[in-house]
């Protein structure tokens, strides 16, 4: 046969390192990168299903949840939002959404696209919700679950979330609630607190690579899966996977293939947070936190989050003095001073620069090699721009 396209010249480029402060990726525990070059396993044989007997357990541990519907999907902290949402919601059915960020409103977009009716009850961006207010909203709406973020890596908020799940059980909705630049940094207990359905990710405080996301629901979850009449699409199919992870014993169902790295690399991360421990990784977040944002108080920037008790331990969120340009002031940040920060997303985009402090990255040395280098940005290019 004759090609009609040429081989293409796939050259590498000079790439210059640089640490990973915005919103995640994080950098990885060295571990990881060990781990991420183990040897490849098939989805039939045991060590595949040793690895992902490891996994569960390490997440039921990270969920705080001893529900056997425990497992990792195949994909970035979306897959996770898409599963939760079209495994627990039918088409027609109503999704309230507690907006206050970009994830609420990809929520948004995610659902409808599965017929599903969403309401969405709205805060400012640098708030967090009431729970009396979400109560007289799901009184009003009863809908079928609320869906909600715990940390919003988009405007650098926290939302609290104890109390949540016994409010919904009481009206007889289900609670879904995003992790993913919270886990393992911000305390969450999903048993303790009725969470019905949550997912998280790999990249953020869990200090992993992006590509493998994990989920848990509780047994209100598992039977609203099992006793439904709509269909969801096969990759994301709750049902299905929970046979191919073992989550009801022995099935060794075969559904895709999944990514022996991914695997490998959830699994170490899984294991350096089980070394820590859960409180270790959370006090150590919050005081590393408390001085990253006292230390900003020597800067001339203002905290987007006004409430100290909102701000997350993961991201924060503050905006330029008047004058500067978020795009250039991030880019002097990678160039000179090799350091990754971004600025907003979604509804916070050019109102703020989002600075990750998660993970590895979670510690007093990073703090003062970000705001050195803050501050270094902020006198060069006030001379050069102002
Ligand atoms: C991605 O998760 C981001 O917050 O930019």
């Amino acid at each position: 046969h004759k090609l009609t396209v040429q081989p293409p010249k796939i050259m590498d480029r000079p790439y210059k390192p640089t640490i990973f402060c915005g919103p995640g990726p994080a950098d990885m525990w060295p571990s990881v990168n060990e781990a991420l070059n183990r040897q490849l396993i098939c989805n039939m044989c045991d060590e595949f299903f040793n690895v992902i007997d490891d996994i569960r357990a390490g997440i039921q541990y990270l969920f705080q949840t001893k529900s056997k519907l425990v497992l990792a999907m195949s994909g970035s902290g979306h897959a996770g939002m898409e599963a939760v949402i079209c495994n627990l919601v039918a088409p027609g059915e109503t999704l309230l959404i507690a907006k206050r960020g970009m994830w609420d409103i990809r929520a948004d977009i995610v659902a409808r696209r599965y017929g599903i009716k969403t309401v969405l009850k709205e805060i400012p961006l640098t708030q967090t919700f009431s729970l009396d207010d979400l109560e007289s909203t799901i009184k009003k709406v009863r809908p079928t679950a609320l869906f909600i973020t715990h940390g919003d890596s988009s405007n650098g908020t926290i939302q609290n979330i104890e109390g949540l799940g016994k409010i919904c059980h009481k009206y007889g909705v289900l609670l879904l609630v995003d992790t993913v630049v919270s886990i393992a940094a911000e305390p969450f207990l999903m048993d303790e607190w009725e969470v019905d359905a949550v997912y998280s990710a790999a990249q953020k405080a869990v200090s992993g690579p992006a590509g493998i996301a994990p989920v848990a629901f509780s047994a209100l979850a598992e039977s609203k899966i099992n006793n439904r009449k709509h269909e969801p699409p096969f990759y994301f199919d709750i049902k299905e996977l929970a046979l191919q992870w073992n989550c009801y014993g022995n099935t060794r169902k075969y559904h895709h293939t999944v990514s022996a790295p991914m695997l490998w690399a959830l699994r170490c991360c899984l294991k350096e947070i089980a070394n820590e421990t859960l409180q270790k990784s959370w006090e150590r977040h919050a005081t590393v936190n408390k001085y990253f944002n006292k230390r900003l108080q020597e800067l001339p920037v203002q905290f987007l989050v006004p409430k100290p008790e909102d701000r997350l331990s993961t991201v924060t969120t503050v905006a330029l003095p008047k004058g500067y340009d978020y795009m250039e002031f991030i880019k002097y940040m990678r160039e000179k001073h090799g350091i990754l920060i971004f600025g907003g997303i979604g509804p916070t985009v050019g109102k703020t620069l989002r600075i990750g402090i998660m993970g590895v990255n979670s510690s007093f040395q990073t703090v003062d090699k970000v705001v050195d280098a803050l501050a270094n940005t902020l006198k060069v290019l006030k001379k050069s721009s102002l």
